[in-house]
């Protein structure tokens, strides 16, 4: 039986001690579990289960078959078996072989001191802890060889800067994703000096024409005054810009400039807002009073239960 425990504890413990590697070396097989769907884990748990079952199968054959052993020599004691590899490995590799205690060895063995009649007795080292030894100092050349010798391995410092190099990566990734796809749900504001002035460029090129250099309109409206036929906010301008308002002469522009591009120039015709262009358009639409956004934590007094408590004579 304690054989059996002994496995069992040792199977647990790989168990166990599997995800301290997943999180130290890599996620990979971990992220790999994330990803599967219901069907393959399933399966997998289907798998696994059968895998468990076999192994506790194997296990409990060869404990009936020593436990059997053990009741065959039991009934036929006379049958001196030659001791198996197993038996010799033992006896050379892991206990070892005891001198007899009690006999006229252990005068030999005693160390010569005794404390109230308690005495030591100097056996030899086990060869199992003297193998551990041996393969410790196997792996640390190994090891030294490997990481300092040859320098193939990576060390800390390598590993933490591959991460970061692949973090960098996914980070840029995931700018270009955000950027390409601002709608006018995301769009906002971009005052950077780099937007504004490839949103002039953009503007120049593309609106003047209609718009005036500077806004005041031509074609299209004024887009300088606070007077908007589609409202003033970065994501009503976004939005005309993208889709356009065809029949009236202005053309959708999201085949032509990219999502970011749009901002750009959204962007850039806020900041022409309140400026004085040499031929203004007289003002079309309504005025444009952007909304106060109130502080969320702003509670009325209601809210607080700072109703005034009046005083009952
Ligand atoms: C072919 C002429 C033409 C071009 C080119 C043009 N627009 Fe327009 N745009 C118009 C017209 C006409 C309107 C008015 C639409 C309406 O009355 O609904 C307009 C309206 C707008 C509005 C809404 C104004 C408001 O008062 O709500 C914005 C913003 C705008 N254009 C931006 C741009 C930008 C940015 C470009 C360049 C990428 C551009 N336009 C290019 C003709 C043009």
């Amino acid at each position: 039986m304690k054989k059996f425990k002994s496995i069992l504890m040792l199977l647990t413990g790989m168990f166990v001690s599997l995800p301290t590697f997943a999180q130290t070396s890599e996620m990979n097989w971990v992220t790999k579990f994330q990803e599967m769907d219901s069907n393959q884990l399933t399966l997998l748990v289907i798998l696994a289960v059968v895998l468990g079952v076999i192994v506790l199968l194997l296990i409990l054959m060869i404990y009936l078959m020593s436990f059997m052993v053990a009741v065959f020599k039991k009934e036929n004691p006379a049958m001196v078996e030659e001791p198996s590899w197993w038996d010799e490995f033992k006896l050379k590799y892991i206990t070892g072989k005891m001198k007899p205690v009690g006999g006229k060895e252990e005068k030999d063995l005693m160390l010569d001191h005794s404390y109230d009649g308690i005495v030591e007795l100097d056996n030899h080292m086990p060869p199992w802890l003297a193998n551990v030894f041996y393969i410790t100092i196997a792996f640390a050349v190994v090891y030294f060889t490997y990481f300092s010798v040859l320098g193939l391995g990576k060390t800390q410092l390598e590993e933490y800067e591959e991460e970061l190099r692949i973090a960098a990566i996914e980070a840029e990734e995931r700018a270009a994703l955000a950027v390409g796809s601002i709608d006018e749900y995301s769009v906002v504001f971009d005052s950077s000096t780099g937007a504004i002035n490839s949103g002039r460029t953009i503007f120049e090129a593309n609106c003047a024409a209609c718009h005036a250099n500077d806004g005041g309109g031509g074609i299209g409206p004024n887009l300088t005054d606070e007077y908007w036929i589609h409202g003033g906010s970065i994501a009503d301008i976004f939005s005309i810009v993208k889709y356009g308002v065809v029949e009236k002469g202005m053309i959708p522009w999201q085949d032509q400039l990219s999502p970011e591009e749009m901002q750009n120039v959204s962007s850039y015709i806020l900041t022409l807002v309140g400026t004085t262009p040499a031929n203004p358009k007289a003002p079309e639409g309504d005025k444009y009073e952007p909304a106060i956004e109130e502080p969320l934590d702003a509670l009325t007094e209601d809210e607080l239960g700072l109703e005034e408590v009046e005083d009952e004579d």
